[in-house]
């Protein structure tokens, strides 16, 4: 197949990029670089150094023929979404429309998108179902349930199909840790350079930290499963920040002990996922243990920081 990654430059979508590639699929590959790096890219992917935004992109998919998109670049730093609700709106609303249009035009077969667990519903008691409700608390959260919109209208009005993915906290080789999102890249590195590392509020918040090898799979299971649904994506487990900073030190040595600062404010108390329906209708299940995944991730960092 002939697969078009946005984002492809980036963490998550540069390893499906290479798993796309190791499973023998053309790769198309569109990244302006404001996140992603040049050395993430692989070099049998096609790459257009180009914003999603830009009415350009069409040329990309008038001689590209692409049977599938997967739509992974965004803006990601939530507090950015605050401060500049136009910016984020702008990239990840009307630049995902560019790609929805073009997808309808060139006759794409399917749309795979990268949405959010973590902000898709609020504070939930109980750990929430792709059919609870909707209640993002922030503009970033916003603009991944207004895609999610958009991707039911287009498979409606013009059979473009679409499988949503609603990631948990991802992690792995080759997340930013200059970031403001990221803890695990953000205190392995801190860790590993022996520099301070912070907690904001009392770092008792619940994260469901997923490794990123574990998302892939689910991208790949996609090409061919999952057509018009939503899915959560995490182990269903969620583990504290305090937990996630005492697994890290002993995994790298680490000395010091971790300074406490006030909370962030918008930040979640508790985020974890119901992730039954994967687990049902794709048969995909997150099979990296937490100490695994962190290990592979440290071992990264230590080549990388
Ligand atoms: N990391 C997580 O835990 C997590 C959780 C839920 C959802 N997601 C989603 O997964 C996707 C990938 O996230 P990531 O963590 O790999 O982030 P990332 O910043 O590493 O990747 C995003 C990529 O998109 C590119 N990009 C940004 N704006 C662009 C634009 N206007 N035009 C073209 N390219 C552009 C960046 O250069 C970067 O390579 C995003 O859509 C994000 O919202 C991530």
């Amino acid at each position: 197949m002939r697969i078009l990654v946005t984002g492809g430059a980036g963490f998550i979508a540069s390893h499906i990029v290479d798993a796309y590639i190791e499973d023998g699929h053309d790769v198309i590959v569109i990244d302006n670089l404001s996140t992603g790096k040049r050395e993430n890219l692989n070099k049998k992917a096609k790459f257009y150094e180009a914003d999603i935004r830009d009415k350009r992109i069409e040329d990309i998919f008038k001689s590209e023929k692409i049977d599938i998109v997967n739509h992974h670049a965004a803006q990601i730093d939530v507090r950015k979404s605050v401060s500049n609700p136009i910016f984020d709106a702008d990239v990840n609303i009307i630049g995902t429309l560019n790609l929805l249009e073009n997808s309808r035009k060139y006759s794409v077969k399917k749309f795979i998108f990268a949405s959010s667990g973590g902000v898709m519903y609020g504070e939930c008691e109980r750990n929430p179902k792709e059919d609870d409700p909707a209640l993002p608390l922030s503009p970033y959260g916003i603009s991944k349930k207004v895609v999610e919109d958009y991707l039911r209208f287009y498979r409606y009005a013009y059979n473009l199909d679409y499988t949503v993915f609603r990631y948990g906290n991802v992690y792995g080789p080759r997340q930013d840790p200059h970031g403001e999102a990221g803890v695990v890249a953000i205190f392995s590195k801190a860790m590993l350079n022996n520099e301070d590392v912070f907690i904001f509020g009392d770092g008792e918040q619940l994260r469901d930290y997923v490794y990123v090898e574990d998302i892939v799979r689910a991208n790949l299971i996609a090409l061919s499963k999952g057509d018009g649904e939503v899915f959560n994506l995490g182990t269903g487990v969620s583990i504290s920040v305090n937990e996630l900073f005492k697994y890290l030190k002993e995994i790298t040595g680490y000395k010091k002990e971790a300074i406490y600062k006030p909370p962030r404010l918008g930040e979640l108390q508790k985020s974890k996922l119901n992730v039954k329906k994967a687990e049902e209708m794709l048969n995909w299940k997150a099979e990296t243990t937490l100490r695994e995944g962190l290990e592979k991730t440290v071992e990264y960092f230590k080549c990388n920081v």
